[in-house]
């Protein structure tokens, strides 16, 4: 199945999205967010928000992940993992689902890990249900 994700490769998506955490620049909200993404050839993405001081220009870990993720070669995903530190973990805002939603099938597991080793898992399709995906404009 091309979305089966193994458990040695969730091990090693979480430790990143939790580490990535550490690489935020929130000094305005205190909130750090950390991202990771497997892709389908089976590197890893890392990302972090960073904020700015006009604070809606201030980006989210998984779209600094994303497009750090296609500026080098990247457009299909295995999976995605998101870590913060509240329980329970941080589920990626509107605009970011949106923006996942270029890459990523509705099947895609992205994993949301909290600030107490726990995680809750959601697909794609349940974050964002009935979206407007790329096949849709083509
Ligand atoms: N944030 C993320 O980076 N990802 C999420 O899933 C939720 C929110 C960031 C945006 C901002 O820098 C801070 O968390 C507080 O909203």
């Amino acid at each position: 199945m091309a979305n089966t994700v193994t458990t040695q490769e969730l091990e090693i998506l979480s430790s990143k999205a939790i580490s990535a955490k550490s690489t935020a620049y929130c000094p305005y909200s205190k909130f750090r967010v950390g991202a990771s993404l497997l892709t389908h050839t089976g590197e890893y993405i890392i990302g972090a928000n960073v904020e700015n001081v006009s604070f809606p220009v201030g980006t989210c870990a998984e779209r600094v992940a994303f497009g750090t993720a296609v500026v080098n070669g990247h457009k299909e995903f295995k999976a995605v993992a998101v870590a913060s530190d509240i329980t329970p973990g941080a589920s990626p805002c509107g605009m970011c689902r949106q923006f996942m939603r270029e890459f990523l099938t509705p099947s895609v597991p992205i994993y949301m890990y909290d600030g107490q080793g726990g995680h809750i898992v959601k697909t794609m399709g349940e974050l964002l249900p009935n979206s407007f995906g790329p096949d849709d404009l083509r």
